[in-house]
Formats: structure tokens, C-alpha cells, sequence
């Protein structure tokens, strides 16, 4: 057997990760009418066939009718989705890679002319830079409704025969009420930061008790929003070590930055020129501080790096 760290096994609860090799959540905007049909399903199952241990599949898999695609993504809140689903982890599984999926309900961050031109809801008055949607103010039946949305398409997603889901917490709506910068609510959902998390650990509340304590529930999100007052690295690990505790959560991804503008968006998925593995170290200690299973991409473009990433145990999977 190979001493390569990247070509070790992980044991993640009940799943084994053949390797340390995964592709993060991005959207390759194939959904067809909303599902991931016959060229989203041959795209991963060809990096499935490739060896990679976990496919991270849609890039924001739509949980909510008022959640519009930003881009073309999957259409989580339909029943329809199921076999699609189930084909595309058929797929993958036939390789040998473990299939999971990125959900989220994207807030502010969509537009006012998209999908069937509900309000956007968000927990401020504030839109985003980048999308410009006019919002709501989030009210209490809107976040009712949105958990039981949550929940609902985790179960599809489990019907579909996924490994696990993972919530994305950077930018979108469950980050929007984790961040001071844009939760404007009165308790029970604002004010401190044992409210602002309560949106996140009502759902997460909400899916465990549709899909089980087995069934994976990890999360992407942004530890550190590197802009005075946001979210620090101090508060990014009490919240995350907050869910540790709840025993709800699996795995972090781990994210630095905030993606309400386009430069801003560019420190959190670097392009070609800027500095490689920028955010690494910041990972592994994350890593450290919660002890959790760590997931983590940006800029990560070459073997060697990534073998230092799992060998020094800055994180556990690298992209
Ligand atoms: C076109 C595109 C769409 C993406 N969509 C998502 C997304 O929906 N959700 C998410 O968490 N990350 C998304 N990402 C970020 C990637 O998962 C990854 O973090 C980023 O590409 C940095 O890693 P890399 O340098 O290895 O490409 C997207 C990236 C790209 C390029």
C-alpha cells in the first residue's frame, strides 16, 4: 500500500473515504430545467472514474421556491429531483466515490428578475452588492417555512442516495443571520450571537430529525469574515465549535472571506496570479481549534501541496 497521505483511507462515521482527493461544491451550471440530468451526472462520474474519494456535487442546490438560481443550479425544493439524483450518485458510486451534496437557501444573494420573482428574504434591509435584490425583511413564517424547506430536501436528498449533505454557511441566507454585518433581527434571531446561530441550529435541528443521526451533515463556512465588524476567528470558532457540540455536525469546510462583491469574492476563490494556498494554514488551524474532519479549497493547485495540507494535518481532505 502507498505512503502517499493524499492516497490514505478516512473513516468518516459509517463512510470510508478511499483517498483524501475531493472536488469542493461548484455549480458547472448543467441542471436542465432545475435537474442534474445526463451531462451533469457524466460530469462527475467521470472524475468519480478519475479516483477522487468524494464528489461534492451542485454548487448551491436550491432548498426554497424564493431561493432563485444565481446561476443554473439544481432545484432542491422540487420532488422531481429524486431519481436525478439517484442516477447521479449511482454513477459515481459505480466508481467508488462517495457522493455529497451542497444545499442552501441563498437569501439577498440573488436577483430581483430570477425564478418566479418572489421577494428575496434576508434578515436585514440590506442588499446585496453584487446581486442587487430588493429584500425583505425576514419575519418569523418565512423562517418557519424555510427550515421545514431545509429539511424537506435533505430527505430528498437521502432518497436520492447521497453519502451526506453539506449546508453553505459563507454569503448565503444561514450566514446572513450568523453575520453581524448583515442580521439586523431582534431577538429570538438577532441581537446576540447565541441568536444570530439559532437559525443554523434550528435547521440543522430540523434535518437530524428527518434524516437520522447517521446520515452525514457537514458544513462550508466562512470562519473569519476578514472585514471589521464581521464574524473574527474567535467568534467563527465558537459558532463552530457550538455545532460540534450539538453532535449534529460532521465535517467543516473550511472558507475565509465574504463574497458580497466580486473583489471580495476573488480573496475567497483566488484566480490565476494570485498567491497559491492562501488560506491553508488559516484551514488547519481551524482544524485545531475544532477538531473536527476538515475540508478546505482555495488555490490549492499542485500534488505537493496538498500532500503538506494532509500530511501536517492541516486538514484532512484537500481539493
Ligand atoms: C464556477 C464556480 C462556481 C462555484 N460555486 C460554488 C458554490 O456554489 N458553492 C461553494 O461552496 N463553492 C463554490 N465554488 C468554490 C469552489 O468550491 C472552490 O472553493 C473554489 O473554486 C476554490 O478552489 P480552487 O482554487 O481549487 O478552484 C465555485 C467555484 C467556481 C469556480
Amino acid at each position: 500500500m502507498s505512503n502517499d497521505p493524499l492516497l490514505q483511507p478516512y473513516q468518516l462515521k459509517h463512510l470510508t473515504l478511499k483517498n483524501r482527493i475531493m472536488t469542493t461544491s461548484h455549480e458547472p451550471a448543467y441542471p436542465e430545467d432545475g435537474m442534474p440530468k445526463d451531462r451533469y451526472r457524466a460530469y462527475h462520474a467521470e472524475r468519480a472514474k478519475a479516483g477522487i474519494a468524494l464528489a461534492m456535487t451542485a454548487g448551491s442546490a436550491a432548498v426554497s421556491r424564493d431561493s432563485p438560481p444565481v446561476f443554473n443550479n439544481i432545484l432542491a425544493y422540487k420532488d422531481e429531483v429524486v431519481p436525478w439524483v439517484q442516477n447521479l450518485t449511482d454513477a459515481c458510486h459505480e466508481h467508488g466515490a462517495a457522493v455529497m451534496i451542497q444545499l442552501t437557501h441563498l437569501g439577498r444573494r440573488t436577483r430581483w428578475d430570477k425564478g418566479d420573482w418572489l421577494p428575496a428574504v434576508t434578515p436585514s434591509h440590506n442588499r446585496e452588492p453584487s446581486h442587487r435584490a430588493f429584500v425583505k425583511k425576514i419575519e418569523d413564517w418565512d423562517i418557519a417555512r424555510i427550515i421545514t424547506d431545509y429539511a424537506d430536501a435533505a430527505e430528498r436528498m437521502q432518497a436520492g442516495g447521497m453519502d451526506g449533505i453539506e449546508l453553505e454557511v459563507f454569503g448565503h441566507l444561514m450566514d446572513q443571520f450568523i453575520s453581524p454585518l448583515t442580521n439586523t433581527l431582534e431577538a429570538p434571531y438577532g441581537g446576540s450571537m447565541e441568536n444570530r446561530m439559532r437559525f443554523s441550529m434550528d435547521v440543522l435541528r430540523a434535518i437530524r430529525k428527518r434524516v437520522g443521526d447517521d446520515f452525514i451533515v457537514g458544513i462550508r463556512f466562512t470562519v473569519d469574515e476578514d472585514q471589521a465588524g464581521g464574524t473574527t476567528f474567535e467568534d467563527g470558532i465558537t459558532v463552530c465549535n457550538t455545532w460540534r457540540d450539538s453532535g449534529m455536525v460532521d465535517f467543516l469546510n473550511v472558507i475565509r472571506g465574504r463574497i458580497h462583491t466580486d473583489p471580495a469574492m476573488t480573496d475567497v476563490i483566488p484566480v490565476q496570479g494570485m498567491k497559491n494556498a492562501p488560506h491553508l494554514d488559516f484551514a488547519g488551524s481551524v482544524r485545531t481549534a475544532t477538531g473536527l474532519p476538515t475540508f478546505h479549497a482555495a488555490k490549492i493547485p499542485d500534488v505537493a501541496t496538498a500532500r503538506h495540507a494532509v500530511s501536517a494535518g492541516l486538514l484532512t481532505w484537500s481539493a
